[in-house]
């Protein structure tokens, strides 16, 4: 018999996605027929053809040796170059660190931010890998309230930090609410975190999808703050703005120089660096950035526009979202919580969409920061999450059979009473 896991890792459960993920494949295996699958963030456009030419041609030419910790010199130059002109963010090559994948970022980023007994405040509705990558850096998350439209408050985030507070993450716009933050909440908060002296994580995957307003980055607004000084931590991925999910590609632009020399030893021990034709598509994808990001937020803002306004009609959804690729839909007329009715959809439907709960989770931690128990915030009991940068006519089908499902639902409420 194996000895059992009493590590952090062994007290964490997998997360609705992982379980929302498994259910539909299982369904798919049982009767043979496609899913609908609303559950994940899988864009129906690709890549461009320079950026899959690039990658062969590296790997043609044997351009397939490791990279540093730090990644290609001439990728870095092209992330300074980009982060300059259209995010606003001054910084230099040297604090640019290559990533496989900006999930991988994140997790090296609380790595080497961690310290024992040290707190991080995560939205609390949030993706709940950050929830899992924080406890796996061996910091304990501190959950702060978010407003009724999902924006968060400074005074609410001063209220529940205490003095083991080391980082407050921000992600805008955000997965799963779609909720961009404009430049006055962001500097209230910047200013909360410096004068706490906290870091800042600013977890921009969804960057080039703002519907409504511009994005902003919060590094922006310290640009002019000394070097030594700035305390925000950006984090960018190739995944959403040019469709490279597969690639694993993504960046960090560290505060300051202490903070990328750390990041190096981190990345040094994790990955030892990232895969070489990959940083060389990316590349290509970095010159043609603006035409394909512009390109697919138009496709994603019409697949927005067109396809969720059923839900609107539906009363399931109050508007659409700012940004992002997800909407939240509130199913509680149907009387179901989220997972049974995230279940019983997919079931009878062949849909599969994401409970809500379970980006809304609250931990409590034993003293050694491992997983005791955990709840859900209630507000969240009949949430769900639906992506809507999947093909169309698969998303306008979902929707479709999702409003009918509710309706049979309400039906059936009214025949058998579930909404007691
Ligand atoms: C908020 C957020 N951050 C980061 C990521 C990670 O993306 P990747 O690891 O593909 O760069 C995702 C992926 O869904 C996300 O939703």
């Amino acid at each position: 018999m194996s000895p059992d896991i009493f590590s952090v890792a062994g007290s964490i459960p997998s997360s609705c996605l992982h379980d929302i993920f498994r259910a539909a494949q299982t369904q798919e295996e049982r009767t043979g027929t496609e899913v609908v699958k609303l559950h994940v963030g899988e864009p129906y456009f690709h890549p461009s053809d320079a950026v899959a030419e690039a990658f062969i041609d590296a790997v043609r030419r044997g351009d397939t040796k490791y990279t540093g910790p730090e990644g290609l010199t001439p990728l870095r130059e092209a992330v300074v170059d980009k982060l300059r002109a259209d995010n606003a963010v001054d910084t230099e090559f040297s604090r640019v660190l290559i990533s496989p994948g900006s999930c991988q970022g994140l997790a090296a980023l609380m790595q080497s931010l961690a310290e024992p007994g040290a707190e991080i405040l995560l939205p609390e509705l949030h993706w709940p890998v950050h929830l899992q990558q924080s406890l796996l850096a061996g910091f304990r998350p501190v959950l702060y309230p978010l407003g009724p439209d999902f924006r968060p408050d400074p005074e609410a985030i001063a209220a529940v930090a205490t003095p083991r507070t080391r980082v407050l993450l921000l992600n805008s716009p955000a997965n799963p609410s779609g909720v961009t933050l404009d430049p006055e909440v962001l500097a209230a908060v910047l200013d909360l975190a410096r004068r706490r002296g906290w870091h800042v994580i600013s977890d921009e995957a969804y960057e080039h999808f703002c519907y409504e307003d511009e994005h902003v980055s919060v590094a922006s607004l310290e640009r002019d703050v000394p070097v030594d000084e700035r305390i925000v931590h950006s984090v960018f991925t190739f995944s959403k703005s040019f469709a490279m999910t597969g690639y694993r590609l993504g960046y960090i632009a560290l505060a300051n120089d202490r903070a990328a020399d750390v990041m190096k030893v981190v990345q040094e021990a994790n990955v030892i660096g990232t895969s070489t034709p990959v940083q060389h598509a990316g590349i290509a994808a970095l010159h043609g950035r603006a035409d394909a990001a512009a390109t697919n937020r138009k496709l994603v803002q019409r697949s927005r526009d067109v396809a969720l306004s059923p839900l609107i009609e539906a009363g399931l959804l109050s508007e659409l979202p700012a940004g992002g690729w997800y909407a939240m839909l509130d199913v509680s007329r149907t009387g179901l919580d989220a997972e049974t009715f995230a279940m019983r959809l997919l079931a009878r439907t062949g849909v599969a969409v994401v409970a809500g709960n379970g980006f809304a989770m609250r931990p409590d931690l034993d003293d050694r920061g491992r997983l005791r128990s955990f709840g859900y915030a209630p507000w969240a009991r009949h949430l769900i999450r639906i992506a809507f940068c999947v093909d169309p006519a698969q998303l306008e089908l979902g929707v479709q059979r999702l409003v009918e499902f509710v309706d049979e639902c309400d039906g059936d409420g009214q025949r058998h009473g579930i909404h007691s």
